[in-house]
């Protein structure tokens, strides 16, 4: 049997399901399951939402590279990271050499349609998050495949068919 990987790394665009089938993945793999969002928001001591409307998001940036850094080092964990984490260079250098990292494909018609009702989204309290997200999968979509060792679209499957398509590429 082929040795798995220590660290694994979920990346995509919000709503593409990173925190989901990164949980379900762990428990299958019997590792700790780790959201760097929430990690931020534990340090912060309120959510992503305020500080960003507090402090703006490069202080948001800051913050996340520095979590980043220290949970790419961490032990064996599936690690699911917010979805504008691959922006800096430093991250997706991290991601990619330190962990197995997989770009959790979704197109931004199949995100609007998950988080059409979800507050919690920053970038997305816009009048037209549909244009907002197009926009974002333009900028990022290069940025996920730089970063990812494999793409898994995420389009139709259930969770577990889709961690199921995960562990027979790990
Ligand atoms: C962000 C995505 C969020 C969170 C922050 C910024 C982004 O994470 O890190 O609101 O830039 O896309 P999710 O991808 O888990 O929603």
């Amino acid at each position: 049997m082929n040795a798995l990987p220590a660290r694994i790394a979920c990346v995509g665009l919000p709503g593409s399901g990173k925190s989901t089938i990164g949980r379900q993945l762990a428990r299958r793999l019997d590792v700790k399951f780790i959201d760097s969002d929430l990690v931020i928001e534990q340090r912060i001591g309120c959510s992503i939402r305020e500080f960003f409307e507090r402090e703006g998001e490069s202080a948001f940036r800051d913050l996340e590279e520095a979590v980043v850094d220290e949970l790419t080092l961490d032990g064996a964990c599936v690690l699911s990271t917010g979805g504008g984490t691959i922006l800096r260079p430093a991250n997706r250098e991290h991601l990619r050499q330190r962990t197995q990292a997989i770009y959790l494909h979704s197109a931004p018609e199949d995100v609007f349609r998950r988080l059409r009702n979800d507050q919690n989204r920053p970038l997305l309290q816009v009048s037209d998050p549909l244009a907002r997200l197009k926009e974002l999968y333009g900028v990022r979509d290069p940025l996920y495949r730089e970063t990812s060792h494999f793409v898994i679209e995420t389009g139709r499957p259930s969770v577990s068919t889709l961690v199921n398509m995960i562990l027979m590429q790990l």
